[in-house]
């Protein structure tokens, strides 16, 4: 599976979709790294990335919304920490027992639902953002 910054991922706010561009790279580095089973150091630096990335994408994301006052903030943000989480753990395990086939799943699973949330959550941000605009 490789990804793509696509056209039905564009929110309008040049900011989001400037650090999405950058996060879905970094997931098709990490993702690429793990599918073709490159050297361990390898692999753990993309999926370091990866989770760094997001963590600070997310921090962006939400300064935003609180400058914005947007009004689904709290459970936007739930979403975010529970999503940092589950990475991170997916990130622990790549790290401490290398690639296989279960974690490429894993962080398949984990990339398609960020997708979704950008796809429908972040798009609502940007669209609350212009308004205010
Ligand atoms: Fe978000």
């Amino acid at each position: 599976m490789r990804y793509q910054f696509t056209e039905d991922l564009v929110t309008g706010n040049s900011l989001i979709d400037s650090e999405h561009r950058t996060l879905i790279k970094a997931a098709d580095d990490a993702m690429v790294n793990i599918s073709q089973g490159k050297g361990k150091e390898s692999i753990e630096k993309t999926i370091k990335f990866l989770a760094d990335y997001t963590k600070t994408h997310f921090k962006h994301e939400e300064e935003l919304q609180e400058k914005s006052k947007y009004p689904d903030i709290v459970a936007h943000k739930e979403w975010h920490r529970n999503f940092v989480r589950e990475l991170e753990e997916t990130a622990k395990n790549i790290t401490s027992d290398g690639a296989s086939s279960v974690m490429v799943i894993e962080l398949t699973r984990r990339i398609s639902a960020l997708l979704n949330h950008i796809r429908t959550q972040d798009k609502k941000i940007a669209l609350h953002v212009a308004q205010q605009a």
